[in-house]
């Protein structure tokens, strides 16, 4: 899969590009990812690329000439099927849209800056716009590192044991169950059992059924694709009104 990433601040986004299981996917050739400056896309000597908005107001938008021309430069490299504007007015990106997205063969992310970008771009050139959430960033940039991140743990090969995606959070609907390691007591409290029992079937009941039981109580608007075993799972639960205080603080 190929990224361009049009984006006024490189240098935020360049250095996680290096790391971790990101940067092993780039470097395996998994995913490519290419940073372009709209700055570098401006014809007059001040490189501007934002101006003040028509009709007045505080800040400053982006001018539709520099991201029209560095979107059109990709023309040849890019399908530009799919070319994404980060935005806060964008719709909510969920793992659905995530394992969406990491179906394409490829996509141009917009990181806007100011104000926003001229709603030309959005109406005539932006093909879906995404925000990663109910509040606002300075810019795009760490949205897009957001996206990229997310899309590139859904391609095959980047994540080494695939039991790793399938455990993680919203892969099956739910939060993720909690996870253990050594050593099996640490100041009075232990492992619970079952998880050094080497039973395999019984881990997973267990892993599903306390996935199911954190979810219920955090994120119950996520309970509603449940299988017959997992309603008989919570029904095992039963309920929880009487939450330790801790979760019930939440
Ligand atoms: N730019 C500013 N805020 C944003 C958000 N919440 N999501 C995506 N892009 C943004």
């Amino acid at each position: 899969m190929r990224i361009d990433v049009l984006t006024l601040f490189p240098e935020v986004i360049a250095p996680a590009l290096t790391l971790g299981v990101l940067g092993r996917a780039l470097d395996n050739g998994l995913l490519t990812v290419c940073l372009e400056n709209p700055r570098d896309f401006t014809k007059d000597r001040h490189k501007t690329v934002d101006d003040a908005p028509y009709g007045g107001g505080a800040g400053m938008v982006m001018k539709c000439e520099p991201l029209y021309t560095a979107v059109e430069s990709l023309i040849g490299r890019n399908s530009l099927e799919h070319i994404v504007l980060l935005s806060p007015r964008g719709r909510r990106l969920d793992q659905q849209m995530v394992m969406e997205m990491a179906s394409w063969t490829d996509m141009v992310l917009i990181c806007a800056r100011y104000e926003g970008v001229d709603e030309r771009l959005s109406q005539d050139l932006v093909t879906d716009e995404v925000s990663i959430g109910d509040y606002v960033l300075s810019g795009g940039e760490t949205a897009a590192l957001v996206v990229i991140e997310a899309i590139s743990r859904m391609l095959p090969g980047v994540v080494g044991r695939w039991e790793s995606v399938d455990t993680d959070s919203f892969f099956h609907g739910t939060l993720g169950p909690p996870q253990y390691t050594r050593p099996p007591c640490f100041r009075g409290v232990c492992v619970p059992e079952v998880l050094l029992s080497g039973d395999h079937a019984a881990i997973d009941r267990f892993r599903r059924k306390e996935a199911l039981r954190v979810t219920r109580l955090r994120r119950p608007d996520l309970l509603n694709a449940l299988t017959e075993e997992d309603r008989q799972l919570l029904a095992e639960i039963g309920d929880e009104t009487q939450l330790p205080e801790k979760e019930n603080e939440r």
